[in-house]
């Protein structure tokens, strides 16, 4: 009697560390693939700070968009869209650096806000090929800043 009562209890403790494992191995796994992706944490108020979040909500819209959870592509897209701003002394300072470029950079940031606005419309009328075009279009506003402003932003910021 008593020993089938503990083989009862090594058993559902054996279940029970297994599930906790493959629980345990999951979280492993996505916080290998959060630090393989973004880089050390930014300070407070930075612009990076505002492009590591960026970058976060842009990895999940990818997931919400390939798992068609419409609902869920909204939010992050609405994220985006209505991204946090730098602190006023970061912006201060990309403005200075910046000068007649600004309009440029500000630009850039309208055509990635209003793909993400497009993104949300095609989302709630459930169309994911719609969504899909708005998110190349978002994506490719990204890069193009990058290009023009991410290796001279990110000096001032040295
Ligand atoms: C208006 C210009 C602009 C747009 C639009 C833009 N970025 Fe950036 N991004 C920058 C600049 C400038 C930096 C460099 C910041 C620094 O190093 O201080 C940067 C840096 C980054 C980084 C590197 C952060 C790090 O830890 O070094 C990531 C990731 C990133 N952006 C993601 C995104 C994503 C995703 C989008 C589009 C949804 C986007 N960015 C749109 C200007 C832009």
């Amino acid at each position: 009697m008593l020993t089938q009562k503990k083989l009862l209890l090594a058993i559902s403790l054996v279940i029970l560390t297994t599930a906790n494992f493959s629980i345990a191995n999951d979280i492993v796994s996505s916080a290998a693939v959060s630090s393989n992706t973004t880089k050390e944490k930014a300070p407070e108020g930075s612009l990076k700070l505002v492009m590591q979040g960026l970058l976060k909500n842009t990895q999940e819209l990818t997931a919400a968009m390939l798992n068609e959870d419409f609902a869920l592509i909204v939010t992050k897209a609405d994220n985006i869209a209505e991204h946090p701003a730098p602190s006023m002394s970061t912006r201060i300072k990309i403005i200075k650096a910046m000068g007649s470029d600004m309009a440029k950079f500000k630009e850039n940031d309208e055509n990635v806000h209003k793909a993400a606005l497009d993104i949300m419309t095609n989302a709630q009328q459930k169309n994911i090929n719609g969504v899909g075009e708005n998110f190349k279009k978002m994506i490719g506003g990204c890069l193009s800043c990058h290009g023009q402003f991410k290796g001279s932003v990110s000096a001032l910021f040295k």
